[in-house]
């Protein structure tokens, strides 16, 4: 069994680095965030991810959490960067965090440096160039980019699709695969340059996916078509497949929005500008505010409206809001003058929401409003007493951001229901001379 030591505490190294402690090896897990660290020597998880509190408690003896780089070093035969990578101001990847990472480890350290975060292509070569200039040249250096989802990482961890493995040697490639010894996945092993595009081209694949079937949802509302059955006649088909196939608000999180960018930066400051990903990336920004032209399609002005929002969190099963469509849903009611009351069972936006109120469970923000949206799929939705909430509301309008709820339950409940791009979500449309299109909220 293995030495290893996870450089970040955060989503991609936990779930790793408690995944590898369960596979067996020995695991030392490292933070700059005191906090963080010390919640972790406590037992607790910094974040909501079912089933990671389980993979802690179950394998404590075979891992450590620490701040020092000493002790994270120590003994340590595989060094995995899993620090965050968020965009910068032009939404290339700010790369500062795994820079200081290499730029503290000591010279004539040996071992495997193994790149779990997500990094525009070129940036193993850049490192492996620091690394020999800094006389790191023992350390080796591998691409293995992670494909976790959150909601679903445990899982994701201990079945994986597959894993990637990208090596300028084929020694350290091997050693690296062999860490995974346990997991039943295909594993590709190719040079660091693929790996690195396989991360970014699969995650900018799923977002492209995402806008198309948005783009089909938005035609199916001008032409009657249901987008719940064109994508389940869609997804039958093998060669397409039903995942990644739900309309609805748009994609959001820490991953699918800046690793579209990386990539469309990457190709263009390459000399490539790639047109799909602009499109793709335009229609999820314009698919976001969509739920407010149907809001306003019932309400008409949205000033001094009272607006509940079912849902913060970027999809169900996470805390995490890193660029969730609620945001910047909120916001734009907000600047309609609209009243935002927001609900989400774990999900706290109030440092982010200024201006909204927040309610601690759906009814309570359904009281006395005019108008809800469903903005996140969280299952608790389905047990909301809907009859109650109806006697509760102003106006019983409800537009389901992710075709979440049953239309014809609700519709029966007397709601004025409307989905993204599901039939009949028209009927009350006034006759008039305009053309269609003038007609339909964004
Ligand atoms: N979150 C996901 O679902 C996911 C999935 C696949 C890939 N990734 C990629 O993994 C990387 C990490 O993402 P995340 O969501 O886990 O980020 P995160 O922000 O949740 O965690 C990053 C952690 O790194 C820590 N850190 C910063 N500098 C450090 C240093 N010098 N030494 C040690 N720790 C340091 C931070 O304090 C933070 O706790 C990103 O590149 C991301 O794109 C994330």
């Amino acid at each position: 069994m293995a030495r290893i030591t996870m450089f970040g505490a955060g989503y991609a190294g936990l779930v790793t680095g408690l995944g590898f402690a369960e596979l067996g090896h020995e695991v030392v897990v490292r933070d700059v965030l005191t906090d963080r660290i010390e919640g972790l020597r406590a037992g607790r998880i910094p974040f909501f991810e079912p089933g990671l509190d389980e993979l802690l408690a179950r394998n404590r003896e075979r891992l450590s959490f620490t701040t020092s780089m000493a002790k994270a070093i120590d003994a340590a035969e595989f060094l995995f960067v899993c620090v965050g990578t968020p965009p910068t101001y032009s939404g290339d990847a700010n790369l500062s965090a795994v820079w200081s990472v290499i730029d503290e480890l000591p010279p004539g350290l040996r071992g495997v440096l193994v790149m779990k975060s997500t990094v525009p292509v070129g940036t193993g070569e850049k490192v492996r160039a620091t690394l020999d200039a800094r006389g790191l040249a023992g350390i080796g250096y591998v691409s293995c980019p992670e494909f976790l989802a959150e909601g679903t990482a445990v899982r994701d961890f201990m079945e994986p699709d597959r894993i990637v493995i990208g090596s300028f040697d084929d020694a350290d490639g091997e050693a690296v695969e062999a860490l995974h010894e346990g997991l039943d996945a295909p594993v590709v092993r190719t040079d660091v340059y693929s790996a690195e595009m396989v991360k970014l081209a699969s995650n900018s694949f799923l977002a492209t996916r995402i806008s198309f079937i948005n783009e089909i949802a938005n035609v199916c509302e001008l032409v009657g078509a249901d987008i719940e059955s064109v994508a389940r006649g869609m997804g039958l088909d093998k060669r397409i497949g039903s995942r990644y196939l739900r309309a609805g608000i748009g994609y959001g999180g820490s991953c699918f929005p800046k690793d579209i960018s990386f990539l469309k930066l990457l190709a263009g400051n390459s000399g490539y500008n790639f047109q799909l990903l602009n499109a793709v990336i335009q229609v999820n920004e314009l698919q976001m505010r969509r739920p407010v032209g149907k809001l306003q399609k019932h309400l008409g002005n949205l000033r001094d409206k009272r607006v509940a929002l079912l849902g913060l969190a970027f999809k169900a099963n996470t805390d995490d809001l890193r660029e969730a469509p609620s945001i910047v849903l909120a916001s734009r009611l907000l600047a309609e003058g609209a009243q935002v009351v927001a609900w989400d069972p774990v999900a706290d936006a109030r440092g982010l929401l200024h201006g909204a109120e927040f309610a601690p469970t759906a009814l309570d923000a359904l009281r006395d409003a005019d108008a809800a949206v469903v903005v996140t799929e969280w299952p608790e939705l389905h047990e909301v007493p809907w009859a109650e909430a109806k006697a509760l509301m102003r106006t019983p309008v409800v537009v389901d951001g992710r075709n979440h709820l049953d239309a014809a339950t609700m519709r029966s409940l007397g709601f004025q229901y409307e989905g993204m791009g599901r039939s009949a979500v028209f009927p009350e449309l006034p006759e008039t001379e305009e053309p269609v299109e003038r007609r339909l909220p964004l």
